[in-house]
């Protein structure tokens, strides 16, 4: 039986290639796709879902937008990262198809209300939707499957040394959603830095086809390309000096494949108002009350092998 997953993202690079295994994974069924200003602002956000969506053709999947700003503070992107467009250099035919008329978080809860225990909720870019979820129907909390995000980190962050960029760009929305009634799966930068394409991984990636060098190849390749040199705010925390990070397939990748993590219970708190500490997640692996699951080890050619296996699944359909 497939499993159901609803994907929050602000598509960005990463996004997208995780929105690619989704798609392309035969035990997993995508019901939705919701989108959120992060990466870059919501309407190229949700330009770019619209775009995957005809161009990977999975058109029967509601789009719907959210939030465009955070709860509170300052708007935050990461146009150094995924480039104007959001896709980096991909270069994919303007939507025809429109968005759902439903907003973001009334489409959340009616997906999940509609199956409970069914869902599998997945965010990966800032959680200022979930937070809004939450606060609209609390039960959400109890009725998905289970929760697991892109976001956080247990060392140190990429958008400043303390906070990683998703927890970083609405500090009060992740406050929110770890205090929520519900376990949250951490997949932060400790597990994502350790799933970097590399030169062998890229070399194999090539190999498929048109779908590698309209899409898999501009997103897995851009940040890395132009940061050479090193040259950018995130430029330590988006690799491990080997290759770029696909930090939100890692989400996805651990609902449909939970054995390729090592992960810990821990109590997750985030710091919303520190001068110099604000998206900081206080991670405590020796809290008696943990309030998440926080991968730690990543099983790294297992996840290729299992990421390059999808992909060339949808490379089939793409020759
Ligand atoms: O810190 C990495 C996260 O921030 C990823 O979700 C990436 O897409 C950006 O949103
Ligand atoms: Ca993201």
């Amino acid at each position: 039986m497939p499993k159901k997953i609803l994907l929050d993202c602000d598509p960005g690079l990463d996004d997208a290639l995780a929105l690619l295994l989704a798609h392309g994974d035969p035990n997993i069924e995508l019901v939705g796709v919701t989108t959120v200003g992060g990466n870059v602002g919501l309407p190229q956000t949700t330009r770019n879902a619209l775009a995957l969506r005809e161009y990977l053709h999975f058109e029967k999947v509601a789009v719907a937008a959210g939030a465009s700003q955070p709860l509170s503070g300052e708007t935050r992107s990461a146009i150094q990262v995924h480039g104007e467009s959001g896709l980096g250099t991909a270069a994919l035919p303007e939507p025809i198809l429109a968005v759902d008329d439903r907003h973001a978080v009334d489409f959340i809860i009616e997906t999940v209300r509609a199956s409970p225990g069914a869902i599998h909720l997945v965010a990966t870019g800032p959680l200022t939707n979930i937070a809004l979820a939450l606060q609209k129907e609390p039960a959400i909390a109890r009725l998905v499957a289970s929760f697991t995000i892109m976001g956080g980190s247990f060392t140190r962050g990429n958008a400043t040394p303390a906070a990683e960029f998703n927890i970083y760009a609405d500090p009060a929305a992740a406050r929110m959603v770890f205090d929520a009634d519900w376990q949250v799966v951490m997949v932060g930068l400790d597990l994502t830095l350790q799933a970097t394409a590399t030169g062998p991984v890229v070399e194999r990636l090539g190999r498929l086809g048109v779908l590698a060098h309209e899409l898999i190849l501009p997103l897995a390749t851009f940040w890395a390309g132009a940061n050479q040199s090193g040259a950018n705010q995130f430029d330590a925390h988006n690799s491990n000096g080997h290759g770029q990070a696909v930090h939100d397939v890692c989400a996805v990748a651990h609902v449909a494949r939970p054995d390729l993590f090592a992960s810990r219970p821990a109590r997750v708190r985030v710091e919303s108002t520190g001068e110099f500490t604000s998206g900081m997640t206080v991670v405590d692996f020796d809290s008696p009350f943990p309030n998440a699951i926080v991968p730690v080890t990543l099983d790294v050619p297992g996840f290729w092998s299992y990421v390059e296996r999808v992909y060339s699944i949808v490379a089939e359909q793409h020759a």
